[in-house]
């Protein structure tokens, strides 16, 4: 039997987008403030985040992102109870791996019958015992409702790692971060050459797309226009009652279209995503979309995608510039690592004006 190549280059760089966000990190101004009322809340949804917070987290995950070595240790002594009751790969490894990066211990589940709710214990009860056992919660679960369930019984906080069809707002975090580290001039005063961004999905159906437009929406001035690619069995779906209109009175200008390659040339940033977990299993929405490295985009164009990724988004794309995709879920380690420290009280271990 001939041996298999077996070497492999530590070195290749794993992602096209920049792992040394400098010009990030130049564009915004330390202010901690932001930060530090973080600890006192939970975090549910997209649409509690203001523009100055996100900056500032932006910030922060900027300055670990740079400098990893500098934040081995904030989070000594402090306990995370992951608790993913739906499948993931992203979301819990990134947060599990940040924790522990920032020096945390972790108690994961990732089954709920092993726990009492297999024999019928309340969600209420559950956060009551998390109380005593952690400091902060991390809840990925396929019923929109669990976390709210939980949320008056707990006296630490809780993340939305995504809820069922609702909303995934770190996720949320991780697209905006690496959208600003591609053109942090989009953070300056005036912004003259603004992005239209193109949604193939369904944001009625997708938590991800959700959240996204909902944390877009907060930097609406500097989007041309949000346009919204479907195909025709989601046309009465695609929008859930009032979303568009919400997104649309935040300063949000939203087009709908079923040809994607004519839109394609006229997009910066191209945000897809096929999937949406509903109840047990997960559906496929746009199965007619696929992007390749011989679709039209634009030689600068940008390719988002939450991932998992199915047909709708080639493989042939991941070496060209327009993957910036494993930027993006590369840089959730890092927003989430600046979350996670302000959000158990660690942020003055963290930022260098408090
Ligand atoms: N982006 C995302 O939520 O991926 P996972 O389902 O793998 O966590």
């Amino acid at each position: 039997m001939t041996m298999p190549d077996i070497s492999f280059q530590r070195s290749r760089p794993d992602v096209y987008g920049d792992a040394h966000p400098k010009a990030l990190l130049r564009a915004i101004q330390e202010d901690g403030d932001y930060l530090i009322q973080l600890a006192n809340q939970h975090i549910v949804s997209g649409d509690q985040f203001d523009q100055q917070t996100m900056k500032q987290l932006f910030r922060l995950a900027a300055k670990i992102e740079s400098n990893p070595k500098r934040f081995h240790t904030p989070l000594r002594n402090k306990i995370l109870i992951s608790a993913f009751y739906e499948p993931s790969t992203r979301t819990r490894l990134s947060f599990e791996s940040a924790w522990h990066r920032l020096g945390g211990d972790i108690m994961s589940i990732t089954d709920r019958s092993t726990t009492g709710i297999a024999k019928g214990e309340g969600l209420a009860d559950v956060a009551e015992m998390f109380n005593n056992y952690g400091d902060c919660v991390v809840l990925r679960d396929n019923c929109n409702y669990s976390l709210y369930e939980m949320m008056d019984s707990l006296r630490i906080p809780i993340i939305n790692a995504g809820n069922g069809t609702d909303e995934h707002p770190t996720q949320a975090l991780a697209d905006l971060y690496a959208i600003f580290k591609w053109r942090s001039d989009l953070l300056s005063n005036s912004v003259s050459n603004k992005i239209r961004v193109g949604v193939i999905g369904v944001p009625n159906k997708m938590r991800t797309v959700r959240s996204f437009l909902k944390c877009l929406s907060v930097f609406a001035h500097v989007v041309d226009e949000v346009v919204v690619v479907h195909d025709e069995s989601s046309e009465q779906e695609l929008f859930a009652e009032g979303q568009r209109e919400e997104l649309e009175q935040r300063g949000l200008v939203i087009s709908t279209s079923h040809q994607l390659n004519a839109v394609l040339p006229t997009l910066d940033v191209v945000y897809i995503n096929a999937i949406s977990w509903e109840g047990d299993s997960f559906h496929t929405y746009g199965g007619q979309f696929h992007l390749t490295a011989a679709s039209p985009l634009k030689p600068d164009a940008i390719i988002l995608h939450p991932l998992a990724r199915g047909e709708e988004l080639s493989t042939d794309l991941d070496h060209t510039p327009h993957n910036w995709y494993f930027s993006q879920a590369r840089g959730a380690v890092f927003i989430r690592m600046a979350l996670l420290t302000c959000m158990v009280e660690r942020t003055e271990h963290v930022i260098d004006v408090v």
